[in-house]
Order: structure tokens, then C-alpha cells, then sequence
């Protein structure tokens, strides 16, 4: 058998059916609030922040990965180099499932730790991504078999039947981009996915000061910016708008209740921009903002409570010297 295959679990046209139905659902927003005093504060337009990642929206994450302002990805990188050989002995893991893989560049540090390792199976949206980060891995490792998967994590995945025990590893801190139910959403179909002895790795951003958390996410060089910017473009790509990203202003900012940064767009004057293949007309008012990204930022008790409530057990925190960031290893009870 080939030490490389590739599986699409995601029909062609799954992503930009997905694409449509989000642009149509978030910039529809506010609704009609109705008669003055009957409805709540209206809610603010929004897109998932999965859009970002076209291949210029891939290639800003990757300089945003090295800016200065942005702590997470070398404090995650400083946990699995110190812990790498750790996790292996704990997990025993024969397979590696990695979620959201994309470069597999973080993956590494673990493959080089698990010796034992039978199979990899990368997981992610998008399928040149897996050709090239597999076969790299493949070069690296002659006795690994890959399985790539191309697929969304967020819907239940099947994964191919492979050596046991599992270690199944969602880094970065992407769980931080899921709202609070979509976490809890995901965290129960990982806990599906896992045997009893198979375990789960899960980065997380963390708790701290307002200015370091926002600096992360409104760099100087103004990376972070064209980023943000960059889903406008796709949509323009995608679906045939008509958007100015020059129209809008990159905002970031700390929301201290729910304990997580917003990154949203806001429109310097009032404006209508047309998406022809909605056939759809999208008002902002001067200064209306459209949010494009939730990032979470955990606490220990945080962590813990979610995975206990999908019937996952933590049972390590490891973080990084400065405590800014925080890998956990929790198998299912
Ligand atoms: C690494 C995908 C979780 O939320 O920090 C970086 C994406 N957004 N700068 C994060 C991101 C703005 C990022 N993730």
C-alpha cells in the first residue's frame, strides 16, 4: 500500500455552498430590530473567521506567525519541544490525528518524539496543504503511513482504522475561534471519535493583560490588518462583490465578560456593497461594524470544565515558561 493516500470526505462543492450560506446569514445582520423598546441590543454582522484562509489568507497567518506582537505560536512551539518526549511516553500513541494541520510544521517536534507512530492522518480544508506537508513528512519518516483527510472539523469525521492507542491533537489555539456551544459541539464529536486509552491535545490560548492580547491581534506593521481584510477579497473572489477593503478600518479588542478578542471591520462611511451571486444588497451605516474572528483565551478551570462536560478527563496543563499559553492532554473517561 502506498504510504500516501488522500480521502475527501467534503464534497466539491461543499465549501462554497457553505461560503454562500454564511455571507447570506452574517451580513444580513442586524435584523429588523422592530418597534422601538421590543427587541435587544440588534446583533452585529458577522462571518466565521474560516474564510480567512485562501492562500493569501494562509500566507498572512504565516507572517503573522512571526511578528513580535504574536506570542502564541512560538509559546505552543516552546511547550511541544520541552514536552514532546513526555506526551509520547503518556500517550503511547500508534496513530497521530491532527486537526486544522495545515502546514503540519507544529507536528514535528511530535513525530520526531513518537518513534512507535504507525500512521499520521492530517485533517484540513485544504488539500494542497496535506500534499505538500505530507509528503515532506513522508521524506522524514520512511516507515510512517499518511493518511490525509480532506475535511472540515467541525462536522464528525471518520477516520480510517489504524493502530491504537490515538492521540488526536488540535493546536494553535483554533478552539479558541469556535463560540462557546460550537466548542462544546466539537469537543463532544473528538470525545466520539476517541477509544478509551486514546487521548486528545489541545492548545489554548490564555488569559492576560489587555494590551498584550490586543497588540497580538493590532501589530504595528499592520499584518494582522490585511489579514482581516483578506476575507473581503475572497468574498469579492467568491461570490462576486464589490468590496472596497480600503473602506474599512482593522479593529481589535478585548471583551472582558466573555474573555475573548474580537477582530471586526468597520466601515469608514456609510456604503452599499453588492454580492451579485446572493443578488443581495449589504448596507453599513458610518462606523458599523461586521466581526470576523472570536479568539478565546482560556483559564485552567475553563478548559477543564469544558472537556469534563464532553467526557473528556485533563489530566495535563503544560505551559509555556511565561504561562501565556497552555497545551492539555485529556483522554476520554
Ligand atoms: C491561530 C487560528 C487560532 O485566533 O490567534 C491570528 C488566527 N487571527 N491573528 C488566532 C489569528 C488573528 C489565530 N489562530
Amino acid at each position: 500500500m502506498s504510504p500516501f493516500t488522500l480521502s475527501r470526505t467534503l464534497p466539491a462543492d461543499a465549501t462554497a455552498a457553505a461560503l454562500r450560506a454564511d455571507v447570506a446569514r452574517g451580513l444580513a445582520l442586524p435584523a429588523d430590530p422592530g418597534p422601538a423598546g421590543t427587541a435587544g441590543v440588534p446583533a452585529l454582522k458577522q462571518l466565521p473567521p474560516k474564510w480567512f484562509y485562501d492562500a493569501r489568507g494562509s500566507e498572512l497567518f504565516e507572517r503573522i506567525t512571526e511578528l513580535p506582537e504574536y506570542y502564541p505560536t512560538r509559546a505552543e512551539r516552546e511547550i511541544l519541544e520541552h514536552r514532546a518526549a513526555e506526551i509520547a511516553e503518556v500517550t503511547g500513541a500508534r496513530t497521530l490525528v491532527e486537526l486544522g494541520s495545515g502546514s503540519s510544521e507544529k507536528t514535528r517536534h511530535l513525530l520526531r518524539a513518537l518513534p512507535e507512530l504507525a500512521a499520521y492522518i492530517p485533517v484540513d480544508v485544504s488539500e494542497s496543504a496535506l500534499t505538500q506537508a505530507g509528503q515532506a513528512l513522508l521524506a522524514e519518516h520512511p516507515g510512517l503511513t499518511v493518511h490525509a483527510l480532506v475535511a472540515d472539523f467541525q462536522s464528525g469525521l471518520t477516520l480510517p482504522s489504524t493502530p491504537g492507542p490515538r492521540l488526536v491533537a488540535f493546536l494553535g489555539g483554533t478552539i479558541g475561534n469556535l463560540l462557546p456551544d460550537e466548542r462544546a459541539g466539537f469537543l463532544s464529536s473528538v470525545a466520539r471519535m476517541l477509544s478509551p486509552g486514546d487521548a486528545l491535545l489541545l492548545g489554548t490560548d490564555l488569559v492576560k493583560d489587555e494590551a498584550t492580547l490586543v497588540a497580538a491581534y493590532d501589530d504595528a506593521q499592520g499584518v494582522t490588518a490585511q489579514f482581516n481584510k483578506n476575507v473581503l477579497a475572497v468574498i469579492n473572489r467568491e461570490l462576486g462583490a464589490d468590496f472596497d477593503p480600503a473602506d474599512f478600518d482593522h479593529v481589535a479588542l478585548w471583551d472582558r465578560d466573555r474573555e475573548w478578542i474580537e477582530m471586526r471591520l468597520r466601515a469608514r462611511t456609510e456604503l452599499t456593497v453588492k454580492i451579485p451571486m446572493l443578488d443581495l444588497l449589504v448596507h453599513f451605516t458610518a462606523g458599523e461594524e461586521l466581526r470576523t474572528e472570536v479568539s478565546a483565551k482560556f483559564r485552567w478551570e475553563r478548559v477543564r470544565g469544558e472537556l469534563a462536560a464532553a467526557g473528556l478527563d485533563l489530566r495535563h496543563w503544560w505551559t509555556d515558561e511565561a504561562g501565556r499559553f497552555a497545551l492539555s492532554l485529556a483522554v476520554r473517561d
